[in-house]
């Protein structure tokens, strides 16, 4: 496994792999890999000759008062799990090599970056869509793979790629959870030992809205039947958002369809955790 630190010679080494007509699979990350990080790197690497990760703690995806400082790092612990899988490159660049002083071009996917968690995190998917567009202009993948643990994430990238006409293909992979249902995240670090009881939660409520969906409920019915049980744990601090929405456009959904999103965002204490199904 090669590190690289600087963008110029990760373009450059990209280049001379695309010469040699390489596939290269690629998965970003902001790093402290756990299993669903892992499953995302392990099938870049079965499905292309090079397989390239990137860890990098974006800052502009991070609003103001969040925890991009106190977000965690474990690049020691990273290196042993990657060189373990044995990827071909780990792309570890600094930020001020990715936004240099004076940097000023944003890449902003209206309507979609709105909805759900863009109503609770200003900017959030405008950092999100930037870092993307930058990471994928230097590593120039065949294919990129994301966790649909970030469903919304997925969406808004899937149309960047439409919209910029990137030659890439998006792999969406299923979320990785824990044995009692909590979907992994570099955020769970954050919970002690109630408060990562309580975070079950979050799986029971998706799980019981959708039996109640198949079982013929109403999705208005189901959305209130949802907040109902986030509201019996006390240690839910906040709802952002709980309920039905359309997968494509993730408009509230009140009448029945075809396919759903079953998606919440709630506080555990000061831990913002996320969570969804997809319903057909
Ligand atoms: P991060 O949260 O580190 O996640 C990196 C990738 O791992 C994302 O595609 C995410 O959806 C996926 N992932 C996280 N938890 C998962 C789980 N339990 N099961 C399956 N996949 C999971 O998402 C980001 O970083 C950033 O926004 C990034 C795309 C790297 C841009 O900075």
């Amino acid at each position: 496994m090669e590190i690289i630190r600087i963008p110029r010679i990760m373009r450059e080494i990209t280049k001379n792999l695309k010469i040699k007509s390489k596939s290269i699979g690629f998965v970003p990350t902001m790093g402290a890999l756990h299993e669903g990080h892992l499953s995302l790197i392990r099938r870049a690497k079965d499905e292309n000759d090079v397989t390239v990760v990137s860890i990098f703690v974006n800052p502009t995806q991070f609003a103001e008062g969040e925890d991009f400082e106190k977000y965690p790092r474990d690049t020691e612990g990273d290196k042993e799990k990657l060189q373990k899988i044995g990827i071909d490159y780990l792309f570890l660049p600094e930020a001020t090599s990715l936004y240099p002083q004076g940097y000023s071009t944003y890449v902003n996917v209206e309507g979609l970056s709105d909805k759900l968690c863009g109503k609770f995190r200003p900017g959030h998917f405008q950092g999100v869509a930037t870092i993307v567009c930058k990471l994928f202009n230097l590593i120039r993948p065949n294919r990129a793979y994301f966790g649909q643990k970030d469903y919304q994430q997925i969406l808004i990238i899937q149309k960047m790629i439409e919209d910029l006409n990137f030659d890439i293909e998006l792999i969406p992979c299923p979320t990785i959870r824990d044995e009692d249902g909590l979907a992994m995240s570099s955020r769970n670090a954050y919970l002690n030992e109630k408060e990562r009881k309580a975070a079950t939660v979050i799986y029971t409520t998706l799980r019981e809205g959708e039996r109640l969906l198949k079982e013929g409920l109403k999705p208005k019915e189901v959305k209130e039947k949802m907040i109902e049980i986030l509201r019996s744990e006390p240690l839910v601090t906040e709802i952002q958002y709980a309920g039905v929405y359309d997968p494509l456009t993730l408009e509230e959904v009140s009448e029945k369809q075809a396919k759903y999103l079953l998606a919440i965002a709630v506080k555990i204490n000061n831990t913002r955790l996320i969570d969804n199904f997809l319903v057909y």
